[in-house]
């Protein structure tokens, strides 16, 4: 009896010792997981280069005097003038790795500008460091240096993306990177996908979504409550006071769209107030 007692508290005692080993393992192995994920996320997640704006890379870059039809055009100014280097000229002073496609552009009214490479190459768009409006001219507070100039040589499409000022920082970034806390939301119709793109387009450098983009005019998401006809009614009248043409403070943001364009924004931005 006493012999059994005894066998049955040492197999206990293996038992114990071998359990104890298992789990020192299993910790062992996890924790080891834990510091691979954490240094390949903290390797990612590495900063690409800042542009720190009063850099010797912008004072090397060469400068010329220009007209842009579309700046005057959207602003319904004549003959203002930019000093301006061209940025594809700035890409070509960095060696950049593939993943980085686009430059965020920081603003100091809490406007975030975003333009592709792509962008930039096409439109052969410019950098402007000093503004000259003709005497007429007023100048809204917003319309600082440095800016996005499209120069006449080209004719994008108009829109608000490619009239970026007061940026005071610019930083390499990937668009899809960039972009996905939006890209996410399950989008149900093509009036929604289409309203999304306007919506990147011409508002979120001022409306962000889900944390993507600038917070000069609010979330509109919080402001209203689009699943009311009521809602969407008072949406457009308000975008119409604040972004129509001739508002105070020259954000004729109108210009850029279409009724079917605005009516689809109001879908998109519906759509993800449900979800
Ligand atoms: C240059 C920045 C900017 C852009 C671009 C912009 N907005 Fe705005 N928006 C503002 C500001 C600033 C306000 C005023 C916010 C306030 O009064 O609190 C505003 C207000 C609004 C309001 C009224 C919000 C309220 O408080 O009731 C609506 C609606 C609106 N914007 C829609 C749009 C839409 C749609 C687009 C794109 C087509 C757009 N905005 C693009 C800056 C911008």
């Amino acid at each position: 009896m006493t012999n059994l007692i005894k066998y049955a508290s040492l197999r206990g005692e293996r038992l114990c010792f071998f359990s104890l080993l298992m789990i020192l393992f299993i910790l062992v192995s996890c924790n080891s997981q834990t510091i691979k994920y954490v240094s390949i996320k903290s390797q990612k997640t590495t900063a690409p280069p800042a542009i720190f704006l009063n850099g010797s890379i912008i004072n090397s870059l060469n400068k010329k005097w220009i007209f842009s039809f579309y700046f005057d055009r959207s602003m319904k100014y004549k003959n203002s003038l930019f000093e301006v280097a061209s940025l594809t000229s700035l890409l070509n002073k960095y060696n950049l790795n593939e993943e980085v496609n686009s430059i965020l552009l920081l603003c100091a009214d809490d406007y975030q500008g975003i333009i592709s490479f792509d962008d930039i190459k096409r439109y052969d768009l410019q950098l402007a460091l000093r503004i000259k409006l003709s005497k007429e001219q007023a100048q809204p507070d917003w319309l600082q240096p440095l800016l996005i100039i499209v120069p006449n040589n080209v004719k994008p499409p108009l829109l608000e993306r490619f009239l970026t000022a007061n940026i005071k920082e610019l930083r390499f970034v990937s668009l899809p990177n960039y972009y996905a806390p939006i890209e996410s939301l399950k989008l149900t119709s093509d009036v929604s996908k289409a309203g999304l793109k306007t919506f990147k387009d011409n508002c979120i450098f001022c409306h962000s979504i889900n944390n993507v983009g600038g917070n000069k005019g609010g979330s509109l998401v919080d402001k209203y409550a689009l699943s009311l006809d009521r809602e969407k009614q008072r949406f457009t009248e308000v975008f119409l006071k604040k972004h129509g043409i001739d508002n105070e403070e020259k954000q004729n943001t109108k210009q850029f769209l279409t009724n079917n364009s605005l009516d689809a924004v109001l879908k998109f931005l519906q759509d993800i107030t449900i979800k």
